[in-house]
């Protein structure tokens, strides 16, 4: 019956009313809940995975970080480098910071290694005097090529992988 809606209605324009647990066409035909798709539920759930997603996503990083040229670290002797690199997990921003000890043992041969403690994530320092790198938390040390002498740590400390290139050094880093 269509005395139902106003006839100023164009014809073939369907308009839906709302009515208790489903809808009325323009033709006043009753369409139940059933056979319309629920605009609320198709709207709503891009809208939450478009929410929900970034704090699910973590960005991994596989990068090479250039520390310097390698003539310019004494041979011999461990020197320290720093740097920091920002990182996004979802919403969360943060910078984090990292320490690498640089080894050159002779002309082009070198190795890198972290400054944290195998332990418990300490950082360790390089002594000169007694000619290893001392944790200050426990009194872990490590001699000139990372290996344990004294202490509670379980392995030597960890070695970056390194390239040169055009005289620089590189270490590779593996962010998760
Ligand atoms: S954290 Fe380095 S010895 Fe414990």
């Amino acid at each position: 019956m269509h005395g139902r809606f106003p006839s100023h209605q164009p014809a073939g324009v369907h308009h839906i009313s709302h009515r208790g647990g489903g809808l009325f066409d323009r033709c006043g035909r009753w369409a139940s809940r059933d056979r319309i798709p629920d605009l609320g539920v198709v709207v709503g759930l891009p809208a939450i995975a478009y929410l929900i997603e970034p704090s699910l996503k973590t960005v991994a990083s596989d990068t090479w970080i250039p520390l310097g040229k390698l003539e310019n670290f004494e041979i011999g002797k461990p020197s320290l480098v720093t740097f920091t690199r920002s990182k996004v997990n979802g919403w969360e921003k943060s910078t984090l910071s990292y320490g690498a000890f640089i080894l050159r043992k002779s002309q082009d041969e070198v190795t890198v290694f972290s400054n944290v403690c195998t332990h418990l994530s300490c950082r360790v320092n390089w002594d000169t005097d007694k000619q290893a790198y001392i944790c200050p938390c426990h009194d872990g040390r490590f001699d000139s090529t990372g290996k344990v002498i004294f202490g509670p740590p379980p392995r030597p400390l960890d070695a970056y992988a390194t390239k040169v290139e055009d005289g620089t050094l590189s270490i590779h880093l593996l962010e998760s």
